[in-house]
């Protein structure tokens, strides 16, 4: 009996991680052929990609690779799709060839919510499990064990681990026009780039109305406040849609923010008006809500803060003041060395550090200090003072700061406020360090 591996999925867009899959199975198994089946309408998905695209990807990266063959069998059905389906009509198709449906770790352990998935399994002489990096291989016997047990399915774990590479690293990379090779083969990256998939609305405008050493800055803050909002268990979404707001206002001419900001009621510090450095902090609290209809307060606050600070700031709040004076591009300023590494640690030691800062930087320069900042170093002096000797400072002795290029705060001239950073690395991994895997893409009731 001819034997033939089926790898399925939603593949937006298809990249090295399901390569190396549909290989493990077919060298491991000694598959005749896998058939890579991209998704019609996934049953799990919201917005995805059209069918024509993702297809096309998928046999650019199954070109010259003996043994994969792209089918359109689910893509030419109307509907939504479910693999029950496309395995009875494989099956009535070809009756002599016994099928081995290929997943990721993650699917095994939630295969058994697939519609019909008794009728499914016994259509099936397999499923072939390929493994990851970290992957719990206890837990993956057990399931494997569990599911031979009640459906009598056959379960391969197939020996060559594959990539921890995700479709969401992918369309992230690629909305910012960031290099995908390594990710998917070259023929598709070149493909995401000629057909401008994964844009994204929001980027593409930020990227249309700021210098290019300011959009990197963004990509930079973003990246930082990703990180620091998985360390610290803020909401990651809300870390990143700041992070990619803070400045969406700074390109603007003075006078229009301030009409912007009183068109939308939003407070002042005295001189905060005066200064366009300070000012589009409150700019851009307005532009996201009139520009990118973001209306969650804690974004907001966010942006708003990020400049001055406050007493008072959310965990939200700090992530992004530091995520912009910290982010990779900015260029060395004294005690920057310090905040970056004490914020990985401490997030209220670090805003004292940069306050205090701040504060030295604009006395220095003999400039007037903005009350917020001022209100809040108090606030944090006085929490590190009731925190009493054994408190939250460090024993160590921390550098004088002076005045120099300085972070982007107070009522600098714009370019003295905004050093020019250099660019983040390009294709820098995945925020936190994770490796990007995807979410098990299946839901309860899924394909
Ligand atoms: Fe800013
Ligand atoms: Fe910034």
């Amino acid at each position: 009996m001819e034997r033939v591996g089926i790898l399925g999925g939603t593949f937006d867009p298809i990249h090295v991680g399901h390569i190396q899959m549909a290989e493990a199975a077919l060298r491991g198994l000694e598959l005749s052929e896998v058939l890579i089946v991209p998704d019609g309408r996934p049953p799990h998905k919201g917005q995805v990609t059209p069918g024509r695209h993702r297809l096309a990807m998928a046999r650019l990266a199954a070109e010259e690779r003996p043994g994969l063959r792209v089918s359109d069998v689910e893509l030419r059905r109307r509907g939504v799709t479910y693999t029950v389906d496309t395995l009875a009509h494989l099956r009535a198709k070809h009756p002599q060839r016994d099928y081995i449906y290929i997943v990721g770790s993650d699917t095994l352990m939630v295969l058994e919510s697939w519609r019909a998935f008794g009728r499914a399994a016994a259509l099936l002489a397999g499923v072939a499990v390929a493994r990851r990096e970290g992957d719990d291989l206890a837990a993956i016997r057990r399931q494997a064990a569990y599911l031979t047990e009640k459906y009598g399915l056959h379960i391969y774990l197939l020996e060559e681990s594959v990539a921890a590479v995700s479709s969401t690293q992918v369309r992230r990379l690629a909305a910012r026009d960031q290099r995908l090779e390594g990710l998917v083969c070259p023929a598709v990256a070149q493909y995401i780039r000629r057909h401008r998939l994964y844009r994204d609305p929001m980027l593409e405008e930020l990227r249309r109305t700021m210098t290019p050493p300011r959009y990197r800055h963004t990509l930079g803050v973003e990246q930082t406040a990703l990180s620091l909002a998985a360390r610290y268990g803020v909401d990651q979404d809300k870390a990143q849609l700041a992070a990619l707001l803070h400045d969406c206002a700074k390109h603007m001419e003075q006078e229009d923010m301030k009409a912007l900001v009183r068109r939308w009621g939003i407070d002042t510090a005295p001189g905060e008006e005066d200064s366009r450095a300070l000012l589009h902090a409150a700019a851009g609290m307005a532009a996201a809500q009139e520009k990118f209809s973001v209306t969650d307060p804690q974004v907001l606050s966010a942006i708003r803060w990020h400049t001055t600070g406050k007493p008072g700031m959310s965990r939200l709040d700090q992530i992004i003041y530091l995520a912009d004076m910290i982010e990779p591009g900015r260029k060395d300023f004294p005690g920057l060395d310090l905040i970056r590494r004490t914020a990985w640690h401490d997030l209220d030691q670090a805003m004292l550090i940069a306050a205090r800062r701040t504060v030295a930087y604009v006395k220095g320069r003999g400039m007037p200090l903005n009350p917020r900042t001022v209100e809040l170093l108090d606030s944090l002096e006085a929490a590190q003072a009731g925190a009493g000797p054994e408190g939250a400072v460090p024993a160590r002795p921390e550098p004088v700061p002076q005045p120099g290029p300085g972070p982007e705060s107070q009522a600098l001239p714009e370019s003295q406020a905004f050093p020019e950073p250099q660019s983040p690395q390009p294709g820098s991994p995945e925020p936190g360090g994770a490796g990007g895997r995807e979410k098990p893409r299946r839901g309860k009731e899924s394909r």
